[in-house]
């Protein structure tokens, strides 16, 4: 019997399908041993976890946006005494961390309790934290302690994953879920997958959290004083992003752009759709992104007309929303109409996705 096969998969709750797909393409005999919330699922992916994150590091999954093993079971009381109860007894059963390294303790809670999952970060963290031990990184660890803490209503703990060893009897137990690996690994550097962002003076649209994340997790770099074209920008956070970033931006929409944009030199906008810019010689860019509001394949065909105004050393990144249903076969013929033009350097389900995912592309060179 494996125990490092077992891990908690985080995903967009309208993509469980979608995610557990991309688990079995790995796993093929991968089952869900519950669901421990919307999106939140415990799976035994009957190889060990690690095998499954080498591979997802070759080929990153889209819709999986989070996994974390599963390498201890604490049964848990449900009271203030818990974090306390945790830091005294996970240090010494779960694998050694590498002095070397840095760490963090991500938990997330997903039953209620009287704690957050701060009380839990911080006393875990306290007491993993030694003169020779591994230094604390919360944005950027390498190392991650995980811990969940849910109600387990189905699901028996093979014994050697019990702390004391034992299993505890049949119905609603509430337990934390521990393990430890690379963030690497884990394929987001945040419990869960999310990657949450201060809101900001002067911010135009919530969308505005997206791009900013299509840009850490494709670790994006913008050039120096670029040009870039947004199509669908009204009312033009994506604009305001790239603007702060130093960018010269053609906004592009039939909409209207936030009124703080108005006096901004730097920001050109042209009100027509973005069929009709293509048709009114436009310039080239070293940017293009793309988050308009329109069918993943007609809009990958208007990315696929814009390529050759994207200069070579350019880059894109677009929206592509999904539909209710039949989604594979919508996104295979979105990938293939962008493959005639650009390599899919990225692409996944961000956590500021709703039914969408985000594509980063490069353009492809043509005759060499
Ligand atoms: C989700 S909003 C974009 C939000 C924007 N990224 C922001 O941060 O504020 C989608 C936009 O796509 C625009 N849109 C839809 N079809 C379009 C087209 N054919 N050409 C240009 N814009 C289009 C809509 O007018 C709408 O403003």
């Amino acid at each position: 019997m494996t125990t490092d096969s077992i891990f908690i998969l985080s995903c967009d709750d309208g993509s469980v399908e979608q995610a557990l797909a991309e688990v079995r393409a790995a796993a093929p005999d991968a089952f869900v041993l519950e669901m421990l919330a919307d999106g939140v699922l415990l799976v035994d992916a009957r190889l060990p976890f690690a095998t499954l994150a080498a591979q997802w590091r070759r080929t990153p999954p889209i819709f999986v946006r989070h996994v974390a093993p599963v390498q201890v079971v604490a049964p848990l009381g449900g009271h203030t005494g818990d974090p306390a109860y945790l830091a005294r007894t996970l240090p010494g059963v779960l694998p050694a961390l590498e002095p070397g390294l840095s760490f963090s303790v991500q938990t997330r809670v997903l039953a209620d309790v009287p704690y957050k999952p701060f009380d839990i970060n911080t006393a875990l963290a306290s007491a993993l934290t030694t003169e020779s031990g591994p230094p604390l990184d919360v944005r950027a660890p390498v190392q991650v302690v995980s811990v969940a803490c849910a109600v387990l209503k189905h699901w028996q703990a093979e014994p050697q994953l019990m702390i004391g060893g034992t299993t505890p009897g049949k119905g609603k137990r509430l337990a934390a879920l521990a393990g430890v690996s690379l963030a690497a690994d884990n394929l987001s550097n945040w419990a869960g997958g999310m990657r949450r962002f201060a809101r900001e003076e002067g911010q135009i649209s919530r969308a505005e959290f997206k791009l900013l994340e299509a840009i850490e997790v494709f670790g994006i770099e913008m050039p120096a004083h670029g040009v870039a074209l947004d199509l669908g920008a009204a009312p033009g956070g994506w604009t305001r992003v790239l603007r702060r970033a130093g960018q010269y931006v053609t906004a592009v929409d039939p909409g209207d752009l936030d009124a703080r944009l108005n006096g901004d030199p730097g920001v050109r906008h042209r009100r027509m759709t973005a069929e009709q810019y293509l048709h009114s010689d436009p310039d080239s860019f070293d940017i293009i992104v793309n988050d308009m509001r329109m069918d993943a394949r007609d809009s990958a065909r208007v990315m696929a007309a814009y390529a050759k105004l994207l200069y070579p050393h350019g880059w894109a990144l677009m929206t592509v929303k999904l539909p209710e249903q039949d989604r594979q076969p919508v996104l295979d013929q979105t990938f293939a109409i962008l493959r005639a033009q650009y390599t899919i350097a990225g692409a996944r389900q961000l956590f500021h996705n709703r039914s969408e995912i985000t594509l980063f592309l490069k353009p492809k060179r043509h005759g060499n």
